[in-house]
């Protein structure tokens, strides 16, 4: 039986392992970058920081200011990216820390304080940051590296399309980036060059150049929403709750708000305390399955902010106290989080960023 009503299990050996999977396909020589934002895309981000370093990541990344200096003040050292959009004020704050920032502005680059390291970002059609234009890019390099108090470190860039394997718009994207990079070489000594995210590595060992920024398949998640262990990549997250309360429902009675299941035959239902302020979403109201005692159960009626009913049938060996996994494996039936993406019709990153912090993590 559980301690806690609902827990996020998080095994940090499968975090590590992930990281030296991925680095074990990488091409020429080149680093992981262990992408930790979002604390670590809900799996808590010093501790999947720690995990990654074990597993040969020898950088970090993360997409806000705050992110970084979290990192550092938890004594987290070595190198430490902050991808995002920085005010000046941040991007001051970050250089006592010795965290690395973007910039894609003259600016921007012209702002920085004394011992600054800079990675300039060119867009090559993701659309978001950077700059479109070569030439603007080359320009803001060349404005940090006439600094002789600043240090121009990298040159990254950002695919849009490298989880729809088979397009055509990831290599147009890496044949931009892979021109630009010669010539930037030829400019500037020891860039590091990076721009593959976890479909890219994964798709291509020529997105690798110096360093790939790999998020998702860190956490054992499928960058290409199928199953994780095509990938040789292990799901690190679990999430289990256990069955509050087991009821007899006649045909006619209902469970949950709005009567949005009603009995249409004697049968036992489940109350699981775990909601969508727990961020198991409304939408999977009458659209999962939930496993106890190793075999999957619909969820029935709305989801609730701290419960979900589940119908075991008309018979049932299930007790008060078992453990419901609604994420992860129990005696060889497993719930994929890329499953549960699927039902509601978005992706297994969301999945686990939208675990609210109402869910405490136990990590092993
Ligand atoms: C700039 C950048 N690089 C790398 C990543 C990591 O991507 P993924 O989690 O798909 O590996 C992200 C994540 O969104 C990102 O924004």
């Amino acid at each position: 039986m559980l301690s806690e009503r609902a827990v996020a299990r998080i095994s940090t050996d499968a975090i590590s392992r992930n990281c030296a999977h991925l680095r074990s396909r990488l091409a020429g020589g080149a680093e992981l970058c262990a992408v930790v934002k979002a604390d670590g895309y809900g799996h808590g981000a010093l501790q999947s920081a720690r995990a990654a370093r074990d597993g040969g990541a020898t950088w970090l990344a993360v997409a806000t200011a705050g992110e970084a200096v979290a990192l550092r003040q938890a004594g987290i050292d070595g190198r430490v990216l902050v991808m995002g959009a920085l005010t000046a004020e941040e991007a001051h704050a970050l250089v006592q820390g010795g965290v690395d920032v973007v910039a894609w502005t003259p600016g921007f680059a012209r702002s920085l304080a004394s011992d600054a390291r800079v990675h300039v970002k060119l867009d090559t059609g993701m659309g978001r940051l950077g700059a479109k234009d070569p030439e603007e890019v080359r320009a803001v390099a060349a404005e940090v590296a006439a600094r002789d108090d600043v240090e121009l470190v990298g040159l990254m860039t950002h695919f849009a399309t490298a989880d729809e394997r088979g397009d055509d718009y990831f290599p147009a994207q890496l044949a931009r980036f892979t021109e630009f990079v010669e010539g930037m070489r030829s400019e500037h000594d020891g860039l590091v060059c990076h721009a593959a995210n976890s479909a890219a590595t994964l798709r291509d060992p020529a997105s690798h150049f110096d360093m790939v920024r790999c998020g998702v398949g860190i956490y054992g998640l499928d960058p290409f929403q199928a199953d994780p262990a095509d990938e040789g990549l292990e799901p690190a997250l679990s999430l289990e709750s256990w069955v509050a309360s087991v009821k007899r429902f006649e045909p006619g009675e209902s469970a949950g708000y709005g009567r949005r299941w009603v009995a249409g035959e004697s049968t036992w239902v489940a109350t699981v305390p775990v909601g969508y302020g727990d961020g198991w979403r409304r939408g999977l109201s009458g659209d999962c399955d939930v496993l106890i005692r190793g075999c999957r159960h619909p969820l029935v009626g709305t989801v609730s902010m701290d419960n979900v009913t589940v119908d075991l049938g008309a018979d049932t060996d299930v007790e008060v106290g078992d453990t419901a996994v609604l994420i992860g494996e129990q005696d060889g039936e497993r719930i994929l989080c890329e499953e549960v993406a699927r039902r509601l019709h978005t992706i297994n990153y969301e999945v686990t960023c939208g675990l609210t912090q109402r869910v405490p993590r136990g990590y092993s």
